[in-house]
């Protein structure tokens, strides 16, 4: 990208950014929404009830008064923004249709707040979106237009791509996002290594990798958080994280609408790769909203390894 002489590119916010990639209007403004939305997200994460809502969500989980407050702010921005028809979020019980479908309209799965149950214990949480033209939101992951995270770190960082490489933006003091990478790409491996689940649980071929990883000195880096822990992986450019398969959950334990197709996207803009261990993540069919998916992201060789360990046992 050109930019004018005199501007460094610490100077550059999203909507400029995002205006120079040639995308339709809508999409621009849509991405904009959703970053104004976790000024919000961070400001009841920072100073908002750590308690229980009183509710579950559909799988069964209970909601921490956060993630219902995280969830309605970010769906009135998306309901207010007129560019979207169908929104999804994993606090949700049902599609809400915001806009009959019509040409120019975006469809929106999304997590509100990654790991809120680490926010006690002040560790790093995050939103995760995902977004499609037109109203179907059950498309294989490869057909996203669009996908980001916002990081709630010491720092509050964005990450995003709409198909031309991956970006990441800083909130500065003026809670403004400003361009702090451009074109963020992986190494082919690398020596971290962000394993999820109870190890005692892994099948033998996933226990197999670790061992393996182990004796070639891979550092663990595990925080318990998806975005932080994906966040590192994939701006330190090496290593890979895992949620994979476990004694008693086949299907692991992160959900592919929400989580892992925004970020596979992400990670393969990028040049790294994301599996379950047979095929992509982006071309799982998905058979439900709430599907569950094993997952291994990260550097492609690194991914690679951990399939061979994994269809050889
Ligand atoms: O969405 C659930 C989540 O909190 C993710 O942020 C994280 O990657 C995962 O669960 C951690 O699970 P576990 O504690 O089983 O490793
Ligand atoms: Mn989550």
């Amino acid at each position: 990208m050109q930019h004018e002489p005199g501007t460094t590119k610490f100077q550059i916010d999203l909507r400029r950014h995002l205006r120079e990639q040639n995308i339709c209007d809508n999409l621009v403004h849509l991405i904009c929404e959703i970053a104004e939305a976790g000024k919000y997200v961070i400001n009841a994460v920072r100073t908002g009830d750590l308690g229980v809502a009183g509710t579950s969500n559909l799988y069964g989980e209970e909601q921490l008064a956060l993630d219902v407050l995280s969830d309605r702010i970010i769906r009135k921005r998306l309901i207010h923004s007129g560019v979207v028809c169908n929104v999804l979020s994993e606090e949700m019980d049902e599609v809400l249709q915001v806009k009959p479908e019509a040409a120019g309209l975006y469809s929106v799965a999304y997590d509100p707040l990654d790991g809120s149950s680490l926010v006690d214990v002040n560790l790093a949480v995050g939103t995760i979106v995902s977004i499609y033209s037109g109203c179907d939101l059950l498309q294989v992951g490869r057909k996203q237009v669009a996908a980001l995270y916002i990081l709630y770190g010491p720092r509050v960082s964005l990450v995003y791509s709409v198909g031309k490489g991956v970006h990441e933006f800083t909130m500065n003091h003026l809670m403004e996002y400003t361009l702090t990478r451009e074109n963020i790409t992986m190494q082919p491996a690398g020596n971290i290594y962000a394993p999820g689940g109870q190890r005692n649980k892994y099948c033998e071929g996933v226990e197999r990798f670790v061992r393996y990883l182990e004796a070639k000195g891979a550092k663990l880096r595990y925080s318990g958080g998806f975005v932080p822990d994906i966040n590192q992986v994939l701006l330190k450019g090496k290593g890979i994280f895992m949620y994979p398969a476990l004694n008693g959950s086949p299907d692991g334990k992160l959900r592919l609408l929400f989580e892992l197709n925004p970020m596979a996207y992400l990670v393969e803009q990028a040049g790294g790769a994301a599996s379950n261990g047979r095929m992509p993540i982006l071309d799982i069919r998905p058979e439900g909203y709430d599907q569950r998916v094993p997952i291994f992201i990260g550097c492609r060789e690194d991914v690679e390894k951990a399939l061979e360990f994994v269809n050889e046992a």
